[in-house]
Formats: structure tokens, C-alpha cells, sequence
């Protein structure tokens, strides 16, 4: 048994603890009724998928980040306790094993989650999500993306304009990006925007169909 971790303080995240209610809510209208299979992409502190385990008890909820989450990530799942709750898996999107078709993991989910992702991905890092993606939807699968967005060229709020001035200055390839970008990265994998939610903090929910 690994003693060092039982005593560290899982990582905490005090916006996932704002915003997953009203990001339940979105979840709750679109997904379908019964057992259903989500992935979650960059699951982070893992607030998010601990919250909609509980909450959707007929969901089977897969996390999924790059190696420096997995420890604390995995320690989450754990202490959750729950059947619907998947131990993570090691996730890069621009890794071979997200892009290959051929990756002997490559499952269909009914739908797939990512919550303040694609702002802190480079832009080639959003594209290679969306490939990896065509790999694992199937027909009325549903993309769930949370995050801030531009609408043609102009943020939603002040506060959006500073934050995507930090993200650049980190010289990394982040940025707040072009919602009419991203729409058309979900329309060549197949998928429509049904719904565009304004969420509270200048952010947004998208909700893109497998048609
Ligand atoms: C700001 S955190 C958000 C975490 C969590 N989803 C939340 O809402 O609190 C950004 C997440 O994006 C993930 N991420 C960034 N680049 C990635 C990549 N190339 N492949 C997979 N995940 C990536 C990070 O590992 C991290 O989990």
C-alpha cells in the first residue's frame, strides 16, 4: 500500500465547485436516459467527475489526463468508492494512442465531457481533440466542451479579454478561442451545435450532436 499518498490533500479546484451544478443541469437535459458511457477529457482535479458519478447514477463516468494529473486523480476515484466512477487512464491528445484509430483502447462513448481544456491547449492540441474524438463517437453521441469563448473576435466580458492576455503571455499556444473555429473543428468530425448555453463567469457550455 502506497502510505505517501493517503496523506496528501487531493488538488481542489474552488471554480469546479461553483460550476458543477449548472454544468449538471446542461448534462441532465442532454443526456440519454438509461446506462451511458462518458468519457471525460482532462479531468483535472477530478471535482467534476466525483460530482456527476454521484449525481447520475446511470452514467458510467471514464476520467482520463496527461501523467502529471493521474496520481491525485486516481486517489479521487478511489476515495469516491463508486462502480460508476472509472480509475483514469493516461491521456494526451496528441499522443498516438488518442490519434490512432487502431489503439487497442479505442471504445464508442454516448457522449464525451471536457471542462477548461481547449484555452489552455495549443490550437494544434484543440485539433488533434477533435481527430482523436472521430475515433470514439458514434451516431447521437453528444460533446459536451465548458470553457470561455470568443464570438466573432470579441470576448463575452473584460474579465475574458485579461485572462486571454495572461494565457498568451505564458508563450505556450494558450488563448480563449473562436467559438466559429471550434464549430467547424465539431462539424468535419460530424458533429452539429445544438445548444450554447451562457453558464455564470463569462463561460459557456456547447453541445454538439453525432447526427
Ligand atoms: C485548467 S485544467 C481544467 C481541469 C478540469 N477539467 C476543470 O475544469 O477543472 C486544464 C486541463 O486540460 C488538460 N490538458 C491540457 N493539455 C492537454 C492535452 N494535450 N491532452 C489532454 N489533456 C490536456 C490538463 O491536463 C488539465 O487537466
Amino acid at each position: 500500500m502506497n502510505k505517501g499518498i493517503e496523506l496528501i490533500n487531493l488538488l481542489h479546484s474552488e471554480a469546479c465547485e461553483r460550476n458543477k451544478a449548472p454544468i449538471l443541469e446542461v448534462l441532465k437535459k442532454h443526456l440519454a436516459q438509461g446506462e451511458t458511457r462518458v468519457l471525460e477529457v482532462g479531468s483535472g482535479t477530478g471535482q467534476h467527475a466525483e460530482y456527476f458519478a454521484q449525481q447520475l447514477p446511470k452514467v458510467h463516468w471514464q476520467t482520463a489526463d496527461q501523467h502529471d494529473y493521474l496520481m491525485h486523480l486516481r486517489e479521487r476515484v478511489k476515495r469516491a468508492e463508486r462502480a460508476n466512477l472509472q480509475a483514469p487512464f493516461e491521456l494526451d491528445v496528441n499522443g498516438d494512442d488518442w490519434l490512432n484509430k487502431a489503439a487497442s483502447d479505442t471504445v464508442l462513448y454516448d457522449a464525451v465531457f471536457t471542462a477548461n481544456t481547449f484555452h489552455i491547449m495549443d490550437s494544434g492540441a484543440v485539433e488533434n481533440f477533435f481527430k482523436g474524438l472521430s475515433h470514439r463517437i458514434k451516431q447521437h453521441s453528444v460533446l459536451f466542451v465548458y470553457g470561455p469563448f470568443r464570438y466573432a473576435g470579441e470576448f463575452t466580458s473584460e474579465s475574458n479579454a485579461g485572462f486571454d492576455l495572461s494565457l498568451r503571455s505564458r508563450g505556450v499556444g494558450s488563448a480563449i478561442r473562436e467559438i466559429e473555429w471550434i464549430v467547424g473543428l465539431a462539424v468535419d468530425v460530424g458533429l452539429t451545435l445544438i445548444e450554447d448555453i451562457a453558464m455564470p463567469a463569462n463561460n459557456q457550455c456547447l453541445v454538439f450532436k453525432c447526427e
